[in-house]
């Protein structure tokens, strides 16, 4: 196995994540109206959060050899990924109240506004995706990626694992049931982010392929990662309340497998994830490094 020695990933999410967010602030130098629009859309995008999917799409990118700046790109699988979240968060879905630190959207906005500020994020999402003023990339390049993210965002995709997730509450544990959920709600966007750089850098079929399983992987591990958390981590780390999954019966790994038995399933698909990747030379580094982020993460 491939280990990245003299790279500090630390440094590597810090930049990556300044320039996310200074295109977010500048994007929204034009107002929204009606402005209690504009500030619910960015009260979620600006509470934080580790723009982990933008950051894999561009570690993706420059894997493959990309060179030029492809931040709207990256960009708009946040948009999608807020969207999913202040949704995820209403009182019809997970009724949360806390979410990257801050008092959840519809707490704030009310859930009409809320509805609608996830809403336009999703649909701004693909107006980025789709804006000529970005498009230093061949439009057929482009078609691609919108369909890799719209199919992954979609009814087969993300919002089928939310719809399976919720009419799991309650339910009797059940391995395939978990599986479909997290391989949807969670992995299939993170594969998304993965491949998207993938194919704005003009990757061969074999590599595509190959970051597919690692995107699946890493997003499988992640939610596994994420249900342990909302056992063992705090609510302060968190930025959202420990012990939501176990109030609601939601169907998580450790449900259904047990505390240990997620963890080293977690470890098993980040081996998995780098093994996919071996044959990628040290620009995939970052990618290594973020696979080993991610299940040693603690909030
Ligand atoms: C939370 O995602 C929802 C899941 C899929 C587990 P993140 O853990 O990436 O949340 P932020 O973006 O950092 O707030
Ligand atoms: C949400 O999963 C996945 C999404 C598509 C938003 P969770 O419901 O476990 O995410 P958190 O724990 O609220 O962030
Ligand atoms: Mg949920
Ligand atoms: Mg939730
Ligand atoms: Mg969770």
């Amino acid at each position: 196995m491939k280990v990245a020695t003299d790279f500090d990933l630390k440094q590597y999410l810090k930049d990556k994540k300044s320039k996310i967010e200074n295109f977010i602030k500048n994007y929204f130098q034009t107002p929204i109206t009606p402005s209690v629009l504009h500030e619910s859309v960015l009260y979620s995008l600006t509470a934080g959060g580790k723009r982990i999917r933008p950051i894999l799409c561009i570690a993706s990118y420059e894997a493959c050899n990309g060179t030029k700046d492809i931040t709207p790109y990256a960009v708009a699988l946040e948009f999608i990924h807020t969207y999913s979240l202040i949704h995820d968060d209403l009182p019809a879905m997970d009724n949360d109240d806390l979410r990257r630190g801050k008092p959840t959207n519809h707490k704030v906005f009310g859930e009409g506004i809320a509805i609608l500020a996830g809403d336009g994020l999703l649909t701004e999402a693909f107006t980025i995706l789709s804006n000529p003023d970005y498009a230093d990339v061949n439009p057929d390049i482009l078609l691609k990626v919108i369909y890799e993210i719209s199919t992954s965002a979609g009814v087969r995709g993300m919002v089928a694992g939310q719809a399976y997730d919720l009419i799991s509450e309650g339910k009797e544990p059940d391995e395939d049931t978990v599986k479909f959920i997290h391989l949807h709600k969670t992995a299939a966007m993170i594969k998304a982010s993965v491949k998207t750089g993938a194919i704005l850098a003009e990757a061969s079929e074999d590599k595509i392929g190959r970051l597919e399983i690692y995107g699946k992987a890493v997003g499988l591990a992640f939610q596994i990662v994420d249900d342990i958390l909302d056992i063992e981590s705090t609510t302060e780390k968190m930025g959202k309340p420990r012990g939501s999954d176990l109030q609601k019966g939601k169907m998580t790994y450790p449900k259904v497998f047990g505390l240990e038995k997620s963890k080293q399933k977690a470890m098993e698909l980040i081996r998995e994830a780098l093994e996919a990747i071996e044959v990628f030379d040290q620009k995939a580094d970052p990618l290594r490094k973020i696979a080993k982020f991610i299940v040693n993460r603690t909030a």
